[in-house]
Order: structure tokens, then C-alpha cells, then sequence
């Protein structure tokens, strides 16, 4: 899929990761899309393909998904620069214990937590995991790690688990709140400049 880069948009990099939540992430990104004047470019994880198909993806952004390191497409020849480069602002969402794990150590081996390397600017994550997996201690020093290396982290909220149904604090912020977070890092991103 070859589609211009548009240079007079905003250039957001979204990593999409293997959180249940990824199966919303459409609605998201159309909303997003409808209300700011920016261009979606999606980096997704391999667990991430079994929530969501990276069709829809493409389909919604009109952009093709990048998901393998070792792979030119679109004239971007080596991805985790490339695009990176490119980005006014890099959000992760939902960003799984996984991927919060990685970027706060430093782990690179795959396209996603490579660009966290590569991007030498402040992340946005979103977590997005059952309540047991946010409260393990692990969970908290890596996000307390990420925070400390100034990135920014949107504490999840309340939400219904899949696996048990039940009430459950781990859930994805609203499209709303994702917004006004990028809004607010452009704007002060601006005033840094
Ligand atoms: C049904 C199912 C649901 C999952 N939901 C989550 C989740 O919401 N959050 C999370 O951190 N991991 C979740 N996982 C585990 C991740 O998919 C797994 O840790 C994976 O390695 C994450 O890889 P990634 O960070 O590269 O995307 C889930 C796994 C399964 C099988």
C-alpha cells in the first residue's frame, strides 16, 4: 500500500500490542483520525495480529501496518529508524505488560521495542492488562521505570475482564482522554522547540 506521507499533518507512530484491548483500537484510531489533522502510522506485535487483523488496520489508516524489523516497505527501508524519525509523537496502546517490560529494560527484539530505542523523545503508554497482572510488582517498578525516563504512562481504569467478566482495573482510557493526552504533548512539545 503506498500512500504519500502528507507532511502538513501531525505524523503520529501507534504500536499496537498483544493486550486484549487491541480489539477496540479501530474505533480509536478512526475517531482519533475524524477529529485531529494527522496521519496513522501502526506498528503491530506479532501477539498483537491474534486480536486484531492488520487488514483492518490498513483499511482505516489507509496505511500499510509495519510488523517485521527486517522488511522495506513503502520506501522505508529500515522501519525502526524510518519511521521513528518521522514521528511527532509515538503512543503505544494498549502497550501489554510485554511491551512496558521491554521498553523500561531496554529490551530490542522486535520492530516495536526497537523503535523505543530509537525514538529518543517521550512514549506514550496506555497499559492495558488484567488487574493481577497491573498490581504485580514487576509491572509497577517497570512503570515507575518508564515514568522516570519521562515517559508518560495513562493509568488504566475500570472495565469488565474478558476472562472472568467480572469489574476489573486494567482497562483502556477512553478515546477522549487518548486525545487530549496527544493534544497536550503536542502542545507542550511545541513550547519545548
Ligand atoms: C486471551 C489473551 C489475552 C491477553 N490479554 C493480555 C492483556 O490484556 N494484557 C497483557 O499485557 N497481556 C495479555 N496477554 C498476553 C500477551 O499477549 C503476551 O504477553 C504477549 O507476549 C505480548 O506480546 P507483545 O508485547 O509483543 O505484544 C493475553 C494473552 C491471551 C492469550
Amino acid at each position: 500500500m503506498k500512500v504519500e506521507n502528507d507532511n502538513r499533518k501531525i505524523t503520529i507512530l501507534w504500536g499496537i500490542t498483544g493486550s486484549v484491548g487491541s480489539v477496540n483500537i479501530p474505533n480509536y484510531l478512526s475517531e482519533i483520525m475524524s477529529k485531529l489533522n494527522c496521519q496513522i502510522i501502526t506498528i503491530m506485535t506479532k501477539a498483537s495480529q491474534n486480536f486484531l487483523s492488520p487488514y483492518i488496520v490498513e483499511l482505516i489508516t489507509g496505511r500499510s501496518v509495519y510488523r517485521d524489523m527486517f522488511l522495506s516497505i513503502d520506501g522505508v527501508k529500515v522501519p525502526h529508524i524510518d519511521l521513528t524519525k518521522k514521528a511527532d509523537v509515538f503512543i503505544v496502546a494498549p502497550a501489554s505488560a510485554n511491551s512496558l517490560g521491554k521498553a523500561a529494560n531496554g529490551v530490542c527484539d522486535d520492530l516495536l521495542s526497537t523503535s523505543f530505542i530509537a525514538y529518543n523523545n517521550s512514549i506514550i503508554f496506555a497499559p492495558n492488562m488484567n488487574e493481577k497482572m497491573w498490581n504485580n510488582k514487576i509491572v509497577q517498578s517497570n512503570v515507575e521505570k518508564l515514568k522516570s525516563f519521562g515517559h508518560i504512562i495513562i493509568e488504566p481504569g475500570e472495565g469488565i475482564a474478558i476472562s472472568d467478566g467480572k469489574a476489573n482495573r486494567g482497562a483502556m482510557p477512553g478515546t477522549e482522554k487518548i486525545l487530549h493526552i496527544i493534544r497536550d504533548y503536542l502542545e507542550h512539545r511545541s513550547l519545548d522547540q
